[in-house]
């Protein structure tokens, strides 16, 4: 097991991607999980939250119940995550708790995702970490059948990483979490290389999903009566360019998901440069693909751009943005930001709050710079202090919290769709999404959950509204 270098991992290509079909768990591997309960917890991006979805079906066809909580479960899996340091140390801690309670009684341990695939993680698990049972990378998912057999039966770890990138293996069975929202894959890896980014080391390059299969996923799933999916892939635009004479892009695919008449469309993540005049026009066209639009901009300095590299300029994002909010009426744009990237001084940074001024995000994640090893930003000096770099984080917060309030306050007594998925966290209410992906908290009986409704928004706060059904 090697995590690639750079130069390696811009080398591979996915020409020749296999793609697996007909999945199946061995009929003799099909009791291991008796009378034994799992429990996946799930560290990252909706991309992890979907592998988990698989897992968990796996782990299912095996025989294992889900558990309620760590304290009921024979078998723990931590799908990780790998994007920034405090996500591997999150993991840590939650690797130390697991191996206390394996102190006092049996327990599985196993470690997927992400962390899975990065040299120094396995490298340090294989030395310190002994009470874990096994890993496995982000392209096997389809072995895990095997590979629990294998430790169960050798009692020692067992990792299988890396062995095989360029597969996409269908008909993974899969367990969802929602009834009405499902995440549908698209595409695997990210053939972006930005310079800071551990994503296409340990997710591999690009491999896209043919479009039948696709379209047929989505197909069932209105059939199964879902109202809303996700169109997922860490760089959803570039969909289709990994295949050769495809001739298919991501606005053919928008489109052709569209026609299958599925209530809502979503996509993420969207990168700018991938970003065509004829996706802004089939959303316009299709009333089912939302307004919402995902698209990280990472910093506002041309200087920060291109070190990142990011592939478009201030000016090119601005001119893309503007273009968005022309022609998709009442579209919102969230964002990614990083601040503290090396070399970032004080006119980089006011760069990128004064694009922030411009753009006045309807929400925008953002986060400290963290060196990933193996990266090329990570042989930069990181020369910006840990104060500084928390200093301007709670500047853009508190500048990217102004304009979230001021875009959810042009909602207030404005009648909106929502699509309710779930109980509220606030007692009593319902929970669910407005077509531009805001959080309302709706005072409505149960029976509207799964339904989407017209709702009046009567309050509002920086990141959720209230509203009431209309009657
Ligand atoms: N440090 C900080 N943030 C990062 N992201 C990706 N890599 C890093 C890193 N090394 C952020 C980017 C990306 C989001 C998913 O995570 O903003 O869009
Ligand atoms: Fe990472 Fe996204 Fe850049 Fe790909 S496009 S390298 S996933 S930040």
């Amino acid at each position: 097991m090697e995590t690639p270098s750079l130069n390696e991992a811009k080398k591979r290509t996915c020409n020749k991607v296999n793609i697996i079909r007909n999945f199946k768990i061995d009929d003799s591997l099909k009791n291991i999980g008796k009378n034994k309960k799992y429990l996946v917890k799930t560290y990252g991006c909706q991309m992890n939250e979907r592998d988990s979805e698989n897992i968990s079906a796996i782990l299912e066809g095996m025989g294992f119940k889900k558990a309620i909580d760590l304290n009921d479960a024979d078998l723990v899996i931590l799908n990780t995550c790998a994007i920034r340091e405090n996500a591997h140390n999150k993991v840590f801690g939650m690797l130390g708790r697991l191996k206390h309670i394996k102190q006092k009684r049996p327990l599985l341990i196993g470690l997927c995702g992400c962390m899975a695939q990065e040299e120094i993680v396995v490298e340090e698990i294989i030395k310190k970490h002994k009470y874990i049972n096994f890993v496995f990378g982000t392209h096997n998912i389809h072995k895990l059948p095997n590979i629990l057999k294998k430790c169960i039966d050798s009692n020692k770890l067992e990792v299988e990483v890396w062995s095989k990138e360029g597969d996409i293996v269908e008909d993974i069975p899969i367990k969802r979490e929602n009834k009405y929202k499902a995440w549908v894959n698209i595409m695997y890896g990210c053939d972006k290389f930005c310079t800071y980014c551990i994503v296409p080391y340990t997710r591999g390059k690009q491999r896209s999903r043919l479009k039948e299969d696709i379209i047929n996923e989505v197909e069932n799933l209105v059939k199964e009566g879902y109202k809303e999916i996700t169109l997922l892939g860490q760089n959803v635009n570039a969909y289709g360019k990994d295949i050769e004479n495809y001739n298919y892009d991501f606005s053919s695919l928008l489109k052709d998901v569209a026609k299958t008449g599925i209530s809502r469309i979503r996509f993420v993540t969207s990168h700018p440069w991938d970003f065509t005049t004829q996706m802004i026009n089939t959303i316009k066209e299709y009333n089912n693909i939302m307004p919402y639009i995902h698209l990280p901009v990472q910093s506002g300095s041309n200087k920060i751009l291109k070190l990142m590299g990011r592939k478009y300029t201030r000016e090119s994002y601005l001119s893309l943005f503007k273009s968005i909010k022309d022609n998709i009426p009442n579209v919102s744009i969230t964002t990614d930001i990083i601040v503290g990237f090396p070399n970032e001084s004080e006119e980089d940074f006011n760069d990128t709050l004064s694009l922030v001024q411009e753009c006045k995000f309807d929400l925008a994640y953002t986060f400290i710079y963290s060196p990933r090893v193996g990266t090329p930003a990570s042989k930069m000096v990181d020369n910006i202090s840990l104060s500084v770099k928390e200093e301007r984080l709670q500047k853009l917060n508190d500048l990217i919290n102004k304009y979230s309030k001021l875009s959810n306050e042009k909602l207030l007594n404005k009648t909106v769709s929502v699509l309710i998925d779930g109980y509220s966290d606030k007692e009593g209410m319902l929970s669910g999404y407005t077509d531009t992906n805001k959080l309302v908290n709706v005072k409505a009986p149960k029976e509207y959950i799964g339904k989407i409704i017209d709702v009046k928004i009567i309050d509002v706060k920086t990141w959720s509204l209230t509203g009431e059904i209309i009657k």
